[in-house]
């Protein structure tokens, strides 16, 4: 690293620190089971304010992927409204699996800086990059901004058990894949925050019965408002057992979510 970029990057961090108070917010980037709704499915961001001192604004989108909001430019309105030492949350995985061959929103399979270029419906070529290439240069735009990146891994399925429904199953490829994405910005300030396993330790405390399909009205995937309550409570769990800076901004309602680490 050169030492004009070294200066740079301080002088940027020192400005995120004397911005952070007046001009923290959280920025929420992810698909429909983050997003807010108005049927009846909820998505987690939504209860998640509630318990937040910042103001949050729920960016996510549904049916997309990391891949589809990249490209739709969804990310690029996030971006623009990025202040230094805001937050950004950014949650992906529901939607990008499958193959880019049939699949708008599929990303590339790996997670390296494999590609594979193909021809969308309306004739654009796209060359489309792995899960963990786009949410890394999701990271690397919020750090570009001033921004603080959270990446979170996807939440669980409802009916994601073992068999004997006494815990809920090992997370898919996104779990891990998000954490690299993190992972490769640590020293610069990301973090990474294990939503699925979190999820999972409430939804082993509530026990099977009171999960599926209890929490989950239409299908697997999105949960009831109640549902979305138990999700944004799991995230701020984490954020309280990671010790991360943002459980220092919660509400009365958030500071009373009981922290439970193991
Ligand atoms: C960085 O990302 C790669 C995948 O692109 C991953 O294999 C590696 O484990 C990541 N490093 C960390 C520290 O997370």
């Amino acid at each position: 690293m050169k030492v004009s970029s070294v200066v740079l990057k301080m002088s940027a961090a020192v400005a995120a620190i004397a911005a952070a108070p007046a001009a923290a917010k959280i920025l929420m980037a992810g698909d429909s089971t983050m997003a807010q709704s108005s049927t009846n499915i909820q998505g987690w961001g939504t209860p998640f304010a509630n318990y937040m001192s910042l103001t949050v604004v729920n960016l996510a989108r549904g049916g997309r992927s990391a891949r589809s909001y990249t490209r739709e430019g969804l990310w690029d309105t996030l971006v623009s409204q990025i202040e230094p030492g805001d937050y950004v949350i950014i949650e992906f995985g529901h939607n990008d699996g499958s193959s880019p061959a049939s699949s708008d929103r599929a990303a590339t399979f790996g997670s390296g800086t494999e590609t594979t270029t193909v021809t969308l419906a309306d004739g654009t070529v796209e060359v489309v990059q792995t899960f963990v290439t786009y949410e890394k240069w999701m990271v690397q735009d919020v750090l570009a901004a001033g921004g603080i990146p959270v990446v979170s891994s996807t939440t669980p399925n409802g009916d994601a058990w073992n068999d004997a429904h006494t815990e809920v199953s090992e997370g898919n490829r996104f779990v891990p894949y998000s954490m690299y994405a993190a992972g490769n910005y640590t020293s610069q300030g990301a973090t990474w925050i294990d939503h699925y396993g979190w999820v999972a330790v409430a939804y082993e405390d509530l026990g099977y019965d009171n999960v599926y399909p209890a929490l989950f009205p239409n299908d697997h995937t999105h949960t009831s408002p109640e549902g979305a309550d138990v999700v944004a409570k799991a995230f701020v769990n984490g954020l309280k057992c990671k010790g991360h800076a943002l459980a220092n901004y919660l509400t009365a309602a958030g500071t009373a979510i009981p922290k439970v680490c193991s």
